[in-house]
């Protein structure tokens, strides 16, 4: 136990210990020190650092978000469907807090954003490893998106393999087939390391369940988790597409593609799309 006391006048409260043979437990746990040096800025710009931890900020919720839809295709694999929603509805909180996370970068200015852009050389978002492994558990899939991860031998194994398995909706789709309810066979044994295509027998089933909202409780209640997650996915595109359309126009981007006319294509995409269509049949 320590024998200093930072604050001579505390009486009766016990105060921190403050004296530790090596790192502080708290640093062993955290690695705070490695955390907090990461940041090897490009420029001399005061706004870049910013820019540099929001990006690396909202790399940790991508990563958190990913095991959290891991756990919960695992668990909808085994039939767990309340851990699966404890581990989406945590996604959720997950998903708001990174959103949150655009407030920082939402009001850049051309020219603000101009006195560190030429620093970033050919960087972009688009070559963010784990924001694919999202797209991927959503059932975005497609395998040029390895591509750029080549001279990376772990990053590239991790997302080969989130090619090969089925994401959360595929776990999804077979459950409810495993309940009875007729998803198609192409839909069941698809190939997965291809895009999710919507189904019009799939739209059949989730209007069968919503119709009957009482008897089928549990499955409503995942549907609308899986919704919610849906919506808040497209809420981070199209705040993307807002602070890039504020800070860069109709410029090409960093990453070498059109911009905002390819970002807006990207945020117009459905996630989980039949839960969508069919509201209209219910
Ligand atoms: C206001 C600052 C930002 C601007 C102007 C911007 C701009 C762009 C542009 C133009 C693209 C299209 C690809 C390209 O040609 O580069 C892109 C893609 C992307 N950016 Fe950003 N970005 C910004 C901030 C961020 C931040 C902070 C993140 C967080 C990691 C991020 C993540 C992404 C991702 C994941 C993509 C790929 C989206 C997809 O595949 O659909 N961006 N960004």
């Amino acid at each position: 136990m320590s024998t200093f006391h930072p604050d001579p006048e505390a009486t009766g409260a016990e105060t921190p210990h403050l004296d530790f043979a090596g790192t502080t437990p708290y640093e062993d746990y955290v690695q705070a020190d490695v955390l907090t040096h990461l940041q090897h800025l490009r420029s001399d710009d005061p706004g870049e650092m910013v820019f540099l931890v929001t990006t690396q900020v909202m790399e940790l919720w991508f990563t958190v978000i990913v095991h959290e839809w891991e756990t919960a295709a695992h668990a909808l694999r085994e039939d767990r469907i309340p851990v699966a929603r404890d581990a989406l509805k945590r996604s959720l909180r997950e998903l708001e807090a990174l959103n949150a996370s655009w407030k920082p970068l939402a009001g850049l200015t051309p020219a603000q954003f101009n006195s560190y852009r030429g620093s970033l050389g050919e960087g972009s978002g688009f070559q963010s490893a784990m924001y694919r492994r999202m797209e991927f558990l959503l059932g975005d899939k497609s395998a040029s998106m390895l591509v750029p991860h080549r001279g990376a031998p772990r990053v590239h194994a991790e997302l080969e393999k989130a090619l090969q398995e089925p994401g959360l909706y595929d776990e999804t789709l077979a459950l409810l087939a495993r309940r009875g309810y007729a998803v198609p066979r192409s839909v069941l044994e698809r190939d997965l390391s291809q895009k999710y295509e919507p189904s019009p027998a799939v739209e059949a089933v989730w209007a069968e369940i919503y119709a009957d909202a009482d008897q089928n409780a549990e499955l409503v209640r995942l549907g609308e988790v899986l919704t919610d997650v849906g919506e808040l996915v497209w809420r981070w595109r199209n705040d993307h597409l807002t602070a890039t359309r504020r800070a860069m126009g109709s410029k090409t981007g960093t990453g070498g593609s059109a911009g905002v006319a390819w970002l807006e294509k990207r945020a117009t995409k459905s996630v989980f799309p039949e839960l969508w269509t069919a509201r209209s049949h219910v």
